[in-house]
């Protein structure tokens, strides 16, 4: 048996699958967000440990025959965060989150004091991203900064919790910007821009490599026989790609959660910093990836959502099955900034064209495109860094929609599979990543591809229509930027 556990925003959640990758059980435990000030994001690292024993005490009375016989677990996690501990490893203050826009200023600084700072972590200095934060609370908490003896990414918060050991794996640490990732190092350089030292950091593994055990005490607690194996495990993006399968170069999915991710494989580190485009380590050895990353993918509907009062699929249910052509309104989605392609914390969303037609179907119709639009600039972004991408799989909540999948498809003129049903967010990848650090066996015997269920095509006599909204979106942003901004 094997558990995988994802650390994500809303929830924490664990998934147990057999030597087979069949999954023998799930469970979730809900997390909160503190938003004190506008852009701000923070969660106290002790509600992911106490989730976590939630999660485990619903699996063990599930089947506690199958979590006494766990001989390894995976972690994945939220990206980004900054978990701050002192030296008796006690944590500091609230994290700050990956859509935590604070630090927009400090990243400025970052590549002024590196110039090669985008060469060697191969993206653009983000808000979201953990080495502006620590500078942030270098200003303006410095007493705090003083008795900073490590930082820890979310899902590495909890393996400390499990097994005592810091660690971390490639794909999270890329996302911490002191990652030389072509490299897979922790760079002195980087961790000098923003007045870090390389003790700060925790020990760098392979995502499918153990770091180490659990410990006997939370063994105990948690009804597992054995000790056993805790891999390395990914961000989740990278984590879910595991489960997906997308491990070979070329290999892509677009994720349709809170934000939206297009995410491919890259049998080499491809950075493309002018489009904002992501190059991270992958979570399996001599493997990187890219990524396109939306703020605010079903974030988007579910502003939308809440301000009408109806919930977000009976709005895309009112819009039916079929896709009929562009809406007329056309929506911005940067509703808390945006990365892929403007870098930008302090953009903000747009809805042009209202007319006195324009009703809740329009404005949900303009949302599905918008975000469809945005997947299409990620696109665009990944080809300038090389990178073609024949076909993609979708995964995510927003993913139930069909119409919203044939837009997609159509924005992007490229087939999206449908894979068959299944589990394919960050846990079952980590619980497949725990299965490989445990057992040995090879990436390419676990990290298989889902059957797909089902194609979407293109819709080839909308495709000019769309093409036609899709440059006038495209250039919404720079038109308005200067008076468009939080
Ligand atoms: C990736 C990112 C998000 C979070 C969401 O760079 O910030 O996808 O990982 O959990």
């Amino acid at each position: 048996m094997y558990l995988g556990l994802d650390i994500g925003t809303s929830s924490v959640k664990g998934v147990l699958i057999d030597d087979r990758q069949k999954i023998i059980a799930s469970a979730t435990s809900l997390l909160k967000v503190s938003r004190l000030h506008e852009g701000w994001s923070e969660q106290a690292p002790t509600d992911w440990w106490k989730a976590t024993g939630k999660v485990l005490a619903l699996l063990k009375k599930a089947k506690p025959k199958a979590v006494a016989a766990v001989e390894g677990i995976g972690l994945s996690g939220q990206q980004h965060g900054a978990t701050l501990l002192d030296s008796s490893g006690k944590v500091l203050r609230p994290a700050i989150l990956w859509n935590d826009a604070r630090s927009f200023a400090e990243c400025v600084e970052i590549e002024t004091r590196e110039p090669r700072s985008r060469e060697i972590a191969g993206n653009i200095a983000m808000a979201g991203f953990t080495a502006p934060k620590l500078l942030w609370i270098k200003k303006h908490e410095p007493k705090i900064f003083e008795k900073v003896a490590k930082v820890l990414l979310p899902k590495d918060y909890v393996r400390l919790c499990m097994t005592g050991d810091y660690a971390s794996d490639m794909s999270d640490s890329a996302g911490t910007l002191w990652l030389d990732v072509a490299k897979r190092q922790w760079s002195d350089e980087l961790l000098v821009a923003s007045d870090m030292r390389r003790e700060q950091m925790p020990k760098l593994y392979e995502g499918s490599e153990a770091t180490g055990r659990l410990s006997p005490t939370v063994a105990r607690a948690w009804g597992m026989q054995k000790l056993p194996f805790v891999a390395g495990g990914g961000g989740d993006n990278a984590a879910s790609a595991c489960g997906m399968g997308a491990v070979n170069p070329g290999a892509a999915f677009v994720s349709l959660g809170t934000s939206g991710v297009l995410f491919v494989s890259n049998d080499k580190f491809r950075p493309n910093t002018k489009g904002a485009v992501h190059a991270f380590c992958h979570a399996v050895p001599d493997t990187w990836h890219q990524m396109g990353v939306i703020l605010s993918a079903t974030a988007s509907l579910e502003w939308l959502a809440s301000l009408l009062k109806t919930p977000a699929p009976k709005l895309t249910q009112k819009l039916g099955d079929k896709i009929n052509g562009p809406s007329s309104a056309i929506f911005l989605p940067y509703l808390s900034g945006e990365r892929t392609p403007v870098a930008d914390a302090q953009a903000r969303g747009i809805l042009l064209g209202l007319g006195h037609e324009t009703d809740a179907n329009v404005l949900t119709h303009a949302v599905l495109d918008g975000v469809a639009f945005a997947f299409r600039d990620c696109l665009e972004a990944l080809k300038a860094a090389g990178t073609s991408i024949d076909r993609v799989t979708a995964v995510g909540g927003g993913s139930r929609s069909g119409l919203w999948l044939k837009i997609i498809s159509t924005v992007l003129n490229i087939p999206v599979d449908v894979p068959a049903d299944g589990d394919f967010g960050g846990a079952f990848g980590a619980a497949r990543l725990g299965l490989i650090a445990a057992t040995g066996a090879s990436v390419a015997s676990v990290c298989k591809a889902p059957k797909t269920a089902k194609t979407i095509s293109p819709n080839a006599r909308l495709h000019a229509a769309y093409e036609d909204t899709y440059h006038r979106y495209a250039k919404l942003y720079s038109a308005t930027r200067e008076i468009n901004r939080s």
